[in-house]
């Protein structure tokens, strides 16, 4: 048994691909793991151990020599798939001297880690956030270093009634807390919805449709395990068929967010703001950016001070309302994954 909170099988973002660049180091820990990312120079992304074979130097402080790596203390050289190709005064290489590679892609504007057994790595399981980089989507987005476990992220969204007392004067108000939702869930799937109908919209989004007047409002998290969501979010002019799936009298955004293990208590929370109208306007795209990371600086602030007492009190646990619904089905999933891992981990031994 595992007392990790994370599975290792899985597509885990590790940054925007702009922030992995030709010819510089980029060292991250991700699932406990400190890793060193770079790009060869046809721009393909390169993962490995930032421990050097011989007496593990992090080899992010070291240099980059073409595609190859150097270390930093003995100047032991490495190639993208993590083999030994220069050993100072030793004309041989021992070949064992090997560093742990990991496989990595490009995909939805982040770049993807699979931490877990290589042999499973399929690159059609990175999640789908193609809402990111999709042409008739725009937008843009942020990171958060969250200290505190990545579950707690994942219960922040998957129960957005939190919005009425977190986001209170931006994107809460009472009808979000007051209004039923619905819960699903097939295999590493869990979806809630809900709508909020016929009320008055709260400021932002009364902003964003530009009509005055009661709104039927949406609210539909799709999320993916183990810590990947697309949130649907939107209002239409009350009474004009947006839940019966005409949405053209309304306004619509897709919030992303890929949610990384950095290890047991810290968490790198890479999120975007998208939207399908307007979308040649960038002073929009900016202050929807900006708009949506001062809403996420309130769940930092709530989700790390939650850490800090759950360290407080080790003793205490958890109880369930309704509204953890979501939360639980997505806890659920992950604790599935990580026992298929442990139970295939305990056939190989
Ligand atoms: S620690 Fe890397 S070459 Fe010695
Ligand atoms: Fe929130």
């Amino acid at each position: 048994m595992t007392d990790r909170s994370y599975p290792l099988n899985t597509w885990y973002a590790v940054g925007w691909d702009y922030e992995i660049v030709r010819g510089r180091m980029l060292a991250r820990t991700i699932c406990n793991q400190p890793v060193v990312f770079y790009r060869r120079a046809d721009g393909t992304p390169v993962a490995m151990d930032d421990a050097c074979w011989h007496r593990l130097a992090p080899l992010s402080k070291g240099q980059l020599r073409g595609d190859n790596v150097v270390c930093p203390y003995h100047g032991l050289e490495f190639e993208p798939g993590g083999r030994c190709v220069h050993m100072p005064s030793q004309e041989t290489i021992n070949p064992s001297a090997c560093v742990r590679t990991y496989p990595i892609i490009d995909r939805h504007r982040l770049t993807w880690i699979w931490i877990g057994d290589p042999a499973s790595a399929d690159p059609g399981r990175v999640p789908d956030l193609h809402w990111n980089d999709d042409p008739e989507w725009t937008g843009d987005g942020g990171t958060l270093h969250l200290k505190a476990n990545y579950l707690l992220a994942v219960d922040n969204l998957m129960d957005l009634t939190h919005e009425t007392f977190v986001h209170a004067g931006s994107i809460g108000n009472e009808a979000v807390a007051e209004a039923p939702f619905r819960v699903s869930h097939d295999r590493d799937r869990v979806n809630v919805t809900r709508w909020i109908l016929n009320q008055e919209p709260p400021g932002f989004w009364g902003a964003q449709l530009g009509k005055p007047g009661p709104v039927d409002r949406w609210q539909i998290i799709h999320f993916t395990a183990p810590s990947t969501i697309a949130l649907d979010v939107g209002v239409a002019v009350a009474g004009t068929g947006a839940p019966e799936g005409d949405r053209s009298q309304g306004v619509n955004g897709f919030i992303t967010f890929a949610i990384t293990p950095e290890t047991e208590k810290t968490t790198h929370y890479f999120w975007a703001a998208n939207r399908n109208f307007d979308i040649r306007n960038m002073s929009r795209t900016t202050i929807w950016r900006e708009g949506v990371r001062k809403i996420f600086a309130q769940d930092e602030a709530i989700l790390e001070a939650q850490q800090t007492a759950m360290d407080a009190n080790p003793d205490k646990v958890f109880y369930d309302l309704n509204i953890d619904a979501g939360g639980n089905w997505a806890r659920r999933k992950v604790a599935a994954m990580i026992a298929a891992e442990s139970r295939s981990l305990r056939r190989a031994l």
